[in-house]
């Protein structure tokens, strides 16, 4: 049964684009920074490369790329936009916020502007705030970035997280539709009980920067690598059923998954749970790492870049991040 929530408005993705930095930090480069291997970083994560922003190069300037590719593939004018929404860990700044200065950068004048922090989830918060936004008929469009330079908050001392994340954006244009299924349904929550598992201590109000926080990498990702892993598989496999249960699909009407880029162990446990082939499973860890907010947006642009997601394909997002917040959105492409 469909949610009478979900009925009323639909919205659907007019348009795609990505921005990843052309430096790439390979597996042999990170052999020689800490005390790691290619192999061990391959089979425990998948991952061989990840892309890294120039020090010139912000949050904004990452989100602003994507956004620009996003709106002509809608064949929409800046100027046009009503809402941009950046779901980023990583603003330029504690404010103004990153939406606002892409706001400034592409030119769309006349845009509501706001942040959403959910780490990794931050991209699907962001599409169903937008969605509810639509929904409202307040707003007749929307431009909804994931985007994070996770470069500027990685320990390059901690093996055991520095070998996991990169930085980019990915963005979608959202408008309504009338004529096509658009975003069907979403299941998403989160248990901020567990939030020290995963977390950027310092460099906020609790823990403003001195220069023992600095000294002490306290600015830097802290994650218990291993019980997120295990909270990760068991979020991502409920969400994605229970959104799929929601519209009454099963597994086999998906043609393609999208899942958060964390780990190739991860999306092949969530794979079998869910009973999805890893063949119609978007993966690209392999070659931008964990880029947090960006990795769904990315990864959807460029299969829908390189043909293999079509108009009309039913498609599966599920995503998992610090907070913890996860969610999963089932939706016709
Ligand atoms: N190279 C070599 N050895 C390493 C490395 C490394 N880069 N990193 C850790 N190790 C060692 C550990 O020290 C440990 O050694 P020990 O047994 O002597 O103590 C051993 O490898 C095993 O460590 P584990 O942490 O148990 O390894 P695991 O198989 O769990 O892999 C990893 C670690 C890759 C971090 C994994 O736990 C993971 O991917 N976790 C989930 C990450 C994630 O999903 N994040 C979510 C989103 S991120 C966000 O929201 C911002």
């Amino acid at each position: 049964m469909i949610d009478d929530r979900e009925k009323e408005v639909r919205v659907m993705i007019a348009g795609t684009g990505a921005y990843l930095p052309e430096r790439v930090l390979t597996n042999a480069e990170l052999e020689r920074m800490v005390d790691t291997s290619d192999e061990w970083i391959a089979a425990r994560t998948g991952m061989r490369e990840r892309r890294i922003a120039r020090t010139d190069e912000a949050t904004s300037d990452m989100a602003a790329a994507a956004a620009r590719v996003a709106l002509a593939d809608a064949g929409m004018a800046a100027d046009e936009v009503e809402l941009i929404i950046v779901g980023t860990s990583t603003p330029d700044m504690l404010f103004p916020s990153t939406a606002c200065l892409v706001q400034s950068a592409i030119g769309a004048k006349g845009a509501l502007c706001y942040d959403l922090s959910a780490a990794c989830s931050g991209f699907l918060y962001s599409l169903e705030t937008a969605r509810a936004m639509l929904q409202s008929g307040l707003y007749r469009n929307a431009l909804v970035v994931g985007a994070d330079k996770m470069s500027a908050v990685t320990d390059w001392s901690d093996r055991g997280t520095c070998i996991l994340f990169g930085d980019g954006a990915g963005a979608f244009v959202l408008k309504p539709t009338g004529t096509h299924r658009g975003i069907m349904a979403t299941v998403s929550g989160a248990d901020g009980s567990l939030g020290d598992l995963l977390m950027i201590p310092a460099g906020g109000s609790r823990m403003p920067a001195t220069h023992a926080t600095v000294a002490e990498h306290q600015h830097t990702v802290k994650m218990a690598g291993n019980n997120v892993f295990k909270h990760a598989v068991r979020c991502m496999t409920e969400a994605g059923q229970g959104a799929l249960a929601k519209v009454g699909l099963t597994a086999a009407d998906v043609k393609w998954m999208i899942p958060h880029q964390a780990n190739m162990r991860i999306i092949q446990a969530i794979s079998e749970r869910v009973d999805i082939p890893m063949d119609r499973i978007v993966v690209n860890l392999d070659r931008y790492g964990n880029t947090t907010a960006a990795t769904v947006p990315v990864a959807l642009d460029e299969a829908v870049r390189d043909g293999r997601i079509q108009r009309g394909d039913i498609l599966l997002i599920v995503v998992f991040g610090g907070g913890f917040t996860w969610g999963a959105m089932v939706l016709e492409y």
